[in-house]
């Protein structure tokens, strides 16, 4: 894992000896007619540093934009090397997550350059008044260590010539008089957040053929050991003894056994109140199988995993933050090919009864691609089985999602307002984006069948919609959150604070939601 060191320096940035000292700038201009210039100022009150900038600043070649850069070498009157200015965009709408991306960006800088130490500085609240108004010291001092940790990460983890371009050391300075108990723990917090969702990130990253569900499997059970957290991988034979007959219809194709992960967390002293239920889908790869997938972008579908892979870096932090609240987490890891063996389409399956003495619902089976939902219908159940109160779910679960919300928004669903308010407020803290979607009775019928309870694709009109009514079916009357990261788990594009490649989404919202309970 991420050997990155982080400390915190408090002092006068124009002292601080380091390769690289990172700066920030916000856009102070207000006007809105066109011909109104950008106004960068520098959030730092380190006189010698705004004046070594103030050159550059007044010259109109930085505009202090979102993760814009500049560099100067040797700047006069700064004992640091080299100062890089990083921008935040226009004042008024910077928060701590514009310091996280802020973050990532210096970091992304340094890596290529050989530059494997750097000093990063918090936005300094000394400047702050009511013209300037500023995120607060902990969260930004949080969101700042996080990014450095995603921005850190490159997923060339199989280039035989790879070079190890990471960064060795990261230094958060602020100024002297700041509150160091306050950023000393929001610092810690920051690592452990960072680290958790790039944990999730190099699952994700993994290839289908280096990571099987049995590997998934271990690779959980590696984490949970180190983490502290109760846990089990079932297989094969535990999927019948508990009838889970959606989530063994994905897996019958395949060679490869299945993969049932089981992690608890039981903070102790805590025997009452809710329990979370985080379920996640975890197909390391989907062909589609007998309804197979298209040749290209096939490839793509080792992050199928993505799901099941944010819930294992949410209970990593969860583990490590310690909430007092108890979680479960259920990740079905399934591959999901044709073959002799595997499901049909037409075929009809019964899926894990609710409870003793309970009929299994069953399911007509119109596309084998829409397997996700099929492991998930079985997970949700075994969860309340465990005794979830609330659930939480991520997969990458339609291609609809993608289409409704493109790269730029991951879909949530949910059937409780008191819920889906917590989820909602958590992403304040996350800095992720996820837009809501309708669950409603006319999605339901969509996905009713002639010959059984439900059928598992509802068409093409609204697809998202109801994969998440289908998920709804085995949820019952359990608050309940589903996410749909198909269009977010894999950057397509790489940013100037991550890497092209898997995302870690979900990792940091789910922990925020565990943590409002
Ligand atoms: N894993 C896919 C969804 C997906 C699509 C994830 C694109 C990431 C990017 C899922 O299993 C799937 O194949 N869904 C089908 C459902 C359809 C057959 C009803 C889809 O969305 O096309
Ligand atoms: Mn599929
Ligand atoms: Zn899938």
């Amino acid at each position: 894992m991420d050997d990155m060191k982080t400390q915190l320096k408090l002092a006068l940035l124009s002292g601080i000896e380091t390769e690289l000292l990172a700066v920030l700038a916000a856009d102070t201009q207000t006007a809105k007619s066109p011909g109104a210039k950008p106004q960068p100022v520098l959030l730092t009150a380190d006189l010698a540093v705004v004046a070594a900038a103030e050159a550059l600043l007044g010259s109109g070649e930085f505009k202090a934009g979102a993760n814009e850069t500049v560099l100067l070498h040797a700047p006069t009157g700064v004992t640091a090397k080299r100062l890089l200015i990083v921008g935040l965009g226009k004042l008024a709408r910077v928060t701590a997550n514009s310091v996280r991306s802020a973050a990532g960006t210096a970091v992304r800088f340094a890596k290529p350059r050989g530059i494997r130490e750097l000093a990063f500085a918090l936005p300094d609240s000394a400047l702050a008044s009511p013209e300037l108004t500023l995120p607060p010291p902990g969260p930004s001092t949080r969101a700042a260590i996080e990014g450095a940790f995603v921005g850190d990460f490159d997923p060339d983890t199989y280039r035989s010539d790879r070079k190890d371009q990471s960064v060795k050391s990261f230094t958060l300075a602020a100024p002297a008089d700041a509150d160091k108990a306050v950023l000393t723990s929001a610092l810690d917090e920051g690592v452990i957040v960072g680290e958790s969702q790039n944990f999730a990130r190099s699952l994700v990253n993994e290839p289908g053929n280096k990571l099987t569900p049995t590997i998934l499997g271990q690779r959980a059970g590696q984490m949970a050991e180190e983490a502290g957290l109760l846990w089990r991988s079932f297989s094969t034979d535990t999927l019948h003894d508990l009838k889970m007959g959606a989530f063994w219809s994905v897996t019958q194709g395949s060679a490869e056994p299945p993969a049932l992960i089981v992690l608890r967390y039981e903070p102790k002293g805590v025997t009452e109140g809710p329990v979370l239920g985080l379920v996640g889908k975890a197909i390391t790869f989907d062909s589609g199988g007998i309804s197979i997938k298209p040749a290209d972008n096939m490839e793509k579908m080792k992050y199928d995993m993505a799901g099941g892979a944010a819930m294992l870096g949410a209970m990593r932090a969860i583990a490590l933050l310690k909430p007092k609240v108890r979680v479960i987490a259920v990740i079905c890891a399934a591959e999901n090919m044709p073959s002799g063996t595997a499901q049909k389409p037409g075929d009809v399956q019964t899926a894990m009864p609710s409870g003793p003495g309970k009929p299994g619902k069953t399911i007509e089976i119109i596309n084998t691609d829409a397997e996700g939902r099929l492991v998930l219908a079985d997970g949700l159940t075994y969860a309340r089985q465990l005794g979830a109160t609330h659930l939480i779910d991520a997969a990458t679960l339609t291609g609809a999602c993608v289409v409704a919300l493109g790269h730029v928004n991951a879909g949530v669903f949910s059937n409780d307002e008191e819920t889906y308010g917590k989820f909602n407020a958590a992403l304040a803290t996350s800095g992720e984006n996820f837009w809501r979607l309708p669950l409603g009775e006319e999605y339901a019928e969509q996905i009713k069948s002639d010959i059984g309870d439900i059928k598992n694709t509802g068409g093409r009109w609204g697809g998202a919609c109801t994969a998440a009514e289908f998920l709804k079916v085995f949820v019952e009357d359990t608050p309940w959150i589903h996410l749909d990261i198909a269009g977010m788990a894999w950057v397509e594009e790489s940013k100037p604070y991550m890497a092209k490649g898997p995302s870690g989404v979900g990792v940091r919202s789910i922990l925020e939601w565990v943590r409002s309970y």
